[in-house]
C-alpha cells in the first residue's frame, strides 16, 4: 500500500524548464488567468471559470485534498519567469491495483513548447517510483489532439475509444484511453 502521507506534504519536482510545486490560494489569479479562456477549456470537463471564485474554489479543493492524503495537482511555474502557468497532476488513485489517472491543463501562451509533456514526465516518474504504481492511465476527448500528443510522446499506449462516456459542453463526446504500465516505463 501506497503511502498517504506523501501528499500531505506534496513533494517539489523541478524539470529543466518547470517547477512542480504544491498550489496555493495565491495562484487564483493565475489560474483564472487560464481558465477563464474558453479555449483552453474547449476539451476539459471542469467548465470555463466565469469569477475568480471559481479559481478559488478550485484551488480550495486541491487544498483539502492535499490536507487529506489525496492527489491533487501541482502547480507549473515556469523557471524563467517565476509565473505560475498550468497545473497537472493525478486523480482517481486506487491504491488495491495501484492505479491512477494522470490530467493537466496549460495556459494558452504556453502552449506547443514542450511544457506539458516534460512536467508529465515527472509526474509518470514520480508515480511509479514514489506511489509505486502499475498503472497509469490518462484519458481525453478525441478531438484533444494535443492532449493526446503530449501521451504519446510520454510513452503512453492507446487502448481505445469510450463512446460517448462524458457530457460536456453540450454534448456527449467520445474519449481516448491512454496508458503506460510499471514494466514499460523507462525512466
Ligand atoms: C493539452 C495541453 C495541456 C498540451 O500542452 P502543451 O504544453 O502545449 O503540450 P506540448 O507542447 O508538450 O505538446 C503538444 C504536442 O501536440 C501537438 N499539437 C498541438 N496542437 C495539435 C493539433 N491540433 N493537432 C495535432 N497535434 C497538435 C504539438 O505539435 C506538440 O507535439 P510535437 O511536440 O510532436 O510537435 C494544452 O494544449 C492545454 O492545456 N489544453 C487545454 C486543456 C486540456 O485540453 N487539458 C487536457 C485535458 S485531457
Amino acid at each position: 500500500m501506497a503511502n498517504t502521507s506523501i501528499f500531505t506534504d506534496l513533494p517539489t519536482l523541478e524539470t529543466e524548464r518547470l517547477i512542480l510545486r504544491p498550489p496555493r490560494m495565491e495562484d487564483d489569479e493565475s489560474v483564472f488567468a487560464y481558465a477563464s479562456d474558453p479555449v483552453v477549456s474547449m476539451h476539459t470537463v471542469w467548465e470555463t471559470h466565469r469569477t475568480i471564485d471559481d479559481s478559488r474554489s478550485f484551488l480550495a479543493m486541491m487544498l483539502e485534498f492535499l490536507k487529506h492524503g489525496e492527489p491533487a495537482s501541482w502547480a507549473f511555474v515556469e523557471r524563467s519567469t517565476g509565473r505560475m502557468i498550468g497545473t497537472g497532476g493525478f486523480g482517481s488513485w486506487n491504491q488495491q491495483h495501484a492505479r491512477a489517472e494522470i490530467g493537466y491543463t496549460l495556459g494558452r501562451s504556453w502552449w506547443n513548447m514542450g511544457y506539458t509533456t516534460e512536467a508529465t514526465r515527472a509526474i509518470i516518474a514520480f508515480g511509479f517510483s514514489r506511489l509505486s504504481l502499475n498503472r497509469i492511465e490518462a484519458y481525453c476527448f478525441v478531438e484533444n489532439h494535443a492532449s493526446a500528443r503530449v501521451l504519446l510522446k510520454c510513452g503512453m499506449q492507446p487502448e481505445g475509444l469510450l463512446r460517448e462516456r462524458i457530457h460536456s459542453k453540450g454534448a456527449y463526446r467520445d474519449l481516448n484511453v491512454f496508458s503506460v504500465l510499471r514494466s514499460e516505463w523507462a525512466p
